[in-house]
């Protein structure tokens, strides 16, 4: 039994070492290519961030803002609470501005919402007009022309995270002749979740299947920088999110997932 248990220990470390190369070594292939030169012409997007608490980038999004970042393309965060839930709603909005200079993304690019009808907590439910609304504002005034959130799931299940995707949805069927692309982060079960930097394979293959170019993998290509990023949100460093960071799929790599009006 001991036996058994070490060799599956030992194999499992080799398998995350190689993954983690992998992921390493990764960003250097051209890959995600929708994201990268598309064709020959390169076309720079501006790209609207939706999250729900000053933390979500750091803890979920870190791979996809390093990797369009580092293609150029630039990137606006659009937080709509202030995570409040603690009564800490101040101390977080410093915290994601601290985190945003880790994580490249100018200041003046980065809002935080604080409206009385949308505050942090499980079992408060957002209003779908009103964040449609809030959003259509931030697309319009910062000229957006993409849009990377959460998918129906929102990774942990959070009533928030899930009503942030469907206020996105309310946008695209309210303006369904605007020319902006949705693109959602998959929400992958718990065993995948957990897999850290081994979920490479899967998640490779997973895009490779849509060979019409509706889910890509983008990887994280400075993995370091999501541990570092976190750390600036101090009232949320606590060992569980420390460990969360460590083992996630998420530190390491996104899968997005094109939205279309037709299914959201
Ligand atoms: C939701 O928000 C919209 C837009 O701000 C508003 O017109 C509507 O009355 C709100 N609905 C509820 C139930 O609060
Ligand atoms: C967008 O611009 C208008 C007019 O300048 C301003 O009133 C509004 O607050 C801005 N909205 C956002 C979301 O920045
Ligand atoms: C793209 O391919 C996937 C998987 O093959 C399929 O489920 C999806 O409907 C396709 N989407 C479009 C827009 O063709």
């Amino acid at each position: 039994m001991a036996f058994i248990l070490i060799t599956a220990s030992l194999f499992f470390l080799f398998l995350w070492i190689i993954s983690l190369c992998k992921v390493l070594i990764l960003p250097r292939i051209p890959f995600a290519k929708h994201f990268t030169h598309n064709g020959r012409s390169f076309r720079k997007r501006n790209v609207l961030l939706v999250t729900a608490h000053p933390d979500d980038e750091s803890m979920f999004f870190t791979p996809t803002i390093n990797f369009l970042t580092s293609k150029g393309h630039n990137i606006q965060i659009l937080c709509l609470s202030t995570g409040g839930a603690e009564g800490k709603g101040n101390i977080r909005k410093r915290e994601l501005f601290q985190a945003c200079v880790t994580l490249k993304v100018p200041m003046q690019q980065v809002k935080i919402v604080d409206h009385p009808d949308l505050q942090d907590g499980f079992g408060k439910v957002w209003n779908r007009s009103l964040l449609a609304k809030i959003i259509e504002e931030e697309i319009t005034n910062c000229s957006i022309d993409m849009i990377i959130t959460f998918d129906f799931y929102g990774v942990s299940g959070h009533c928030n995270h899930r009503d942030v995707h469907y206020g996105v949805c309310k946008l695209l069927h309210d303006t369904l002749q605007r020319d902006i692309e949705v693109w959602e982060l998959v929400s992958t079960n718990i065993l995948r979740k957990y897999s850290g930097p081994v979920d490479i394979w899967l998640s490779i293959f997973l895009a490779m299947l849509h060979s019409n170019g509706t889910m890509h993998c983008l990887v994280n290509e400075n993995s370091r920088r999501s541990f570092k990023a976190m750390a600036q949100h101090s009232s949320q460093w606590v060992w569980f999110r420390k460990l969360f960071v460590a083992l996630s799929s998420y530190t390491y790599m996104n899968t997005l997932r094109k939205v279309c009006s037709q299914n959201c």
